[in-house]
């Protein structure tokens, strides 16, 4: 069987890699000939962990080609469709035209009985509106029309390339009938060496498929602000917002993960997701059901408030002139994706309020630079820790967490922290001069 990957993103990018991997031939397609010519050339165009070592590997074996010609994919069974799928601009619903051009561009290509299988997140009736572009346009015998599945991708950055080939699930949504029963099949085959392991395949209607996937990404956003919430809460009581999430989080119905409190979730997939989710909603008259959506938005949103609050607090009540230092500025650790990344926005609130601040982040600094270009990004940790007034850690990388609190004291000009992501030891950081906060924790 031969796969066809059209978006070489986080997303396309490993799929096809990953695919390949498992013996499949498969063509990835992009408009974008930089990222390509880099693909060709073995290179990843983003940095996730596992990535380029898989991309070698199976460079060498020639199962996988890079093109940016839709002619190149013509002969595959299944076309993967893994473009972005960005909030739309002045708006909270999703910006579709990278999924139109994309679909454009192949009907000409389709051939009989193929099958086009979305992966990217979309509005619940994409897949449905889809066929019926591609029923329009299609001249050949209706009986071997190309079908519409939806297979959503529930892989997280940082571990993309362990979630594409052995996920929690695969979830497949195929149309109703004959034509359904056989797309299933086909997608059964596709997925053949993650089913042999044990990974349960769902077979379901189109759109549970897509809502499957904005579903989970609400319920994740939704436990993050939930115990985000309770940080504020903590915040107001003296209590601690950690040692609550490890009480509850005992409780197997609740559960510890997802339940990190801090300055709240970023990234290109759950907030955008969440806003989408909600602007359907509307479109569908069932907006109500998704009311609490803007309050999971807004109460992450206020954890970057008060993640400027504390900093400014911690150096006496004004920012201005201030030297800021940053640890951070990826969305989370092992990534270098900055897209809507709570760590970069404090950083530029701060600057707007006057600070001196200095951005390091292990990987993402070039993504940072392109996008916040007025703050100062240093590469080398000990120079951006170098006379700060105060230390705001924002994504919680591992060099961070091991830093020493004695020699970092050392390289600072006063000893003020901000543990925007929980992760430090708050009693060692204090003992050796700190003075140090938390959130949603007790005060140093
Ligand atoms: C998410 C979903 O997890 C994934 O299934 C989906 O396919 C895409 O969206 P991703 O955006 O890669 O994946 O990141 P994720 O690990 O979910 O983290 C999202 C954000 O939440 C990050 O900014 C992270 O720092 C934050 N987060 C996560 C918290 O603030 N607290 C937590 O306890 C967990």
């Amino acid at each position: 069987m031969k796969l066809s990957v059209i978006g070489t993103g986080y997303l396309g990018a490993v799929h096809a890699a990953a695919m390949a991997s498992l013996g499949f031939d498969v063509v990835g397609v992009d408009v974008d000939p930089g990222r390509i010519d880099r693909l060709r050339a073995g290179s990843a165009p983003f940095y996730e962990p596992e990535f380029d070592a898989l991309l070698a590997q199976v460079m060498a074996t020639g199962h996988l080609t890079w093109s940016v010609d839709y002619a190149d994919l013509a002969d595959a069974d299944v076309h993967f469709l893994c473009v972005g799928t960005p909030q739309r601009r002045g708006s909270h619903a999703a910006d579709l035209r990278y999924v139109w051009d994309a679909v454009e561009a192949l009907i000409p290509h389709l051939r009989p009985d193929s099958i086009l299988a979305g992966k990217s997140t979309v509005p619940v009736g994409t897949a449905e509106a889809i066929e019926g572009r591609i029923a329009h346009g299609w001249t050949g015998d209706a009986a071997h029309r190309p079908l519409v599945v939806w297979n959503p991708e529930f892989l997280r950055e940082g571990f993309a390339v362990e979630d594409t080939l052995r996920p929690d699930r695969i979830v497949v949504g195929v149309p109703a009938g004959p034509h359904g029963e056989r797309a299933a099949e086909v997608m059964r085959q596709v997925y053949a060496a993650q089913m042999a392991e044990g990974i349960p395949l769902l077979v379901t209607d189109r759109p549970t498929a897509e809502l499957v996937k904005v579903a989970a990404n609400a319920f994740l956003a939704t436990k993050i602000s939930f115990i985000n919430a309770m940080a504020e809460v903590c915040e107001a009581t003296g209590a601690d917002v950690v040692t609550l999430a490890d009480a509850i989080g005992y409780d197997a119905r609740i559960g510890r993960k997802f339940l990190g409190a801090g300055v709240g979730f970023g990234g290109g997939c759950l907030p955008k997701d969440i806003r989408a989710f909600s602007a359907r909603a509307g479109e569908l008259g069932v907006d109500q059901a998704l009311t609490f959506l803007r309050e999971v938005d807004d109460i992450n949103s206020r954890r970057r408030d008060r993640a400027v609050e504390t900093a400014r607090d911690l150096v006496g009540g004004s920012l201005r002139g201030q030297r800021v230092c940053v640890l951070g500025a990826a969305f989370k650790p092992n990534s270098d994706d900055v897209r809507d990344s709570p760590a970069l926005d404090i950083a530029a609130r701060i600057h707007n309020e006057g600070g001196q601040v200095v951005v390091h982040d292990p990987k993402a600094l070039a993504n940072d630079e392109a996008r916040f270009p007025s703050l100062r990004y240093e590469p080398e940790l000990r120079v951006s820790l170098g006379g700060a007034d105060v230390v705001l850690l924002l994504t919680e990388w591992q060099e961070y967490r091991d830093l020493d609190p004695v020699a970092t004291a050392d390289l600072v000009a006063a000893p003020r922290l901000l543990d925007g992501r929980n992760v430090l030891d708050s009693a060692a950081w204090r003992a050796a001069g700190w003075s140090f906060r938390g959130m949603g924790r007790e005060h140093g």
